[in-house]
């Protein structure tokens, strides 16, 4: 007798082609940490220095353990990493991939990246809880990759677009904050958009926010670190209570969608804000549609967006979990819910939108 649930007849090459297709992310996925340890041992900057060199010959410069870097720089040159040279045995690195490595200002600055992405992959455990559960986990139960690795992950891409591109989108803010203007951070984490803004516009005033205490202790020292304490407050406060009033400028950097309540924060900002100020929202670039995010860039930040920021909005109040792919239209939703009168699209690069709400 046939049964009534017949298996599906299979296609041997379509299960073998992604067989290797998993082969290849497993590959991908102990690179994030290869990739993390060499940026740590200094074994990246050592081959970038240097030129070409022998496994003993860049353990010897690194002050690290020649059978260790052996493995390594065969995982590296298997992956594309690195470059081999059979005849000398030496291995280099080329040059763009020196850049992408190396070097913290470029804005294809990749360590920061795959250290956030391990430390978000590591703490995996907790998530798989969460998900049986329905409970969530906050910004500052996570370890330290995830903290350090998100601000070095976003600091080159801040440093090459705010200060050049979005704030000159936004209509009038330049001039204001060249002037002496009143500027938040709402969400702030380390402190890196807000301490890169006071370099470029020391007349002006920033207070940097964030609901994470850690996150608020570690800005502070990167402010003093970087000579602009003088101008940058920074105060542990969820968005819906970050201090004062007459604002020039509120900003929220990559953070709106982590919160539990991004309606209420928004409807904080409008109140933070002076009759003619400027609230700027980067959030990650997205289409409306989930099909359209089905794309190397879209299956990152629901990557991130299931490990870190959903599980992060889930455990504030409210618990909205927009996600790291909300979209424009669910952006402008809560912005226009909150009473703002203008919200138009001013800037973008392939990972982020820039908004501009006006009440
Ligand atoms: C992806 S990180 C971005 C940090 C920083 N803006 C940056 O771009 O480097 C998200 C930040 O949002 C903060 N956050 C999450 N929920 C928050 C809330 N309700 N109020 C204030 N900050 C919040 C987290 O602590 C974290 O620092």
């Amino acid at each position: 007798m046939a049964s009534a649930t017949a298996a599906p007849a299979l296609d041997g090459q379509k299960l073998e082609q992604f067989v290797f297709k998993a082969v290849e992310e497993v590959g991908a996925t102990l690179n994030a940490a290869l990739v993390v340890m060499g940026d740590r041992l200094g074994l990246y900057r050592a081959l970038a220095e240097a030129g070409p060199l022998d496994p003993a010959g860049l353990a010897e410069r690194t002050g690290t353990t020649e059978r260790y870097v052996r493995e390594w720089l065969n995982a590296q040159a298997a992956g594309g990493y690195v470059d081999y040279d059979p005849t000398s045995g030496r291995y280099s690195l080329p040059p763009e991939h020196a850049v992408a490595l190396t070097d913290e200002s470029s804005p294809a600055y990749l360590p920061g990246f795959f250290q956030f992405a391990l430390g978000s992959a590591s703490d995996y455990e907790h998530i798989v809880q969460a998900a049986r559960d329905g409970g969530g986990f906050g910004w500052g139960e996570h370890g330290h990759d995830v903290l350090e690795g998100c601000e070095r992950f976003f600091r080159p891409g801040y440093h090459t677009n705010v200060v050049a591109a979005w704030l000159p989108a936004l209509e009038g803010v330049v001039e204001k904050l060249e002037r002496g203007a009143q500027v938040a951070d709402i969400g702030c984490g380390h402190g890196a958009s807000t301490i890169l803004m006071a370099e470029a516009f020391p007349r002006s005033r920033f207070v940097g926010s964030d609901y994470h205490d850690g996150s608020i202790a570690t800005a502070r020292v990167r402010a003093e670190e970087a000579g602009v304490a003088d101008r940058v407050e920074f105060e542990v406060a969820p968005g819906a209570d970050h201090p004062g009033s007459g604002y020039d400028l509120v900003t929220m950097f990559d953070c709106l969608h982590d919160m539990g309540d991004p309606a209420g924060a928004a409807r904080h900002v409008r109140e933070l804000l002076a009759p003619d100020g400027t609230w700027m929202i980067v959030e990650p670039a997205a289409s409306d549609r989930v099909e359209q995010n089905f794309n190397p860039v879209g299956r990152v930040y629901y990557g991130f967006s299931t490990l870190v920021c959903t599980p992060a909005s889930l455990s504030q109040e409210v618990g909205l979990a927009l996600g790291a792919q909300a979209g424009e239209a669910r952006i402008r939703e809560i912005v226009e819910g909150a009473g703002f009168t203008r919200f138009r699209r001013a800037a973008e690069t392939p990972l982020n939108f820039v908004f501009e709400a006006r009440p």
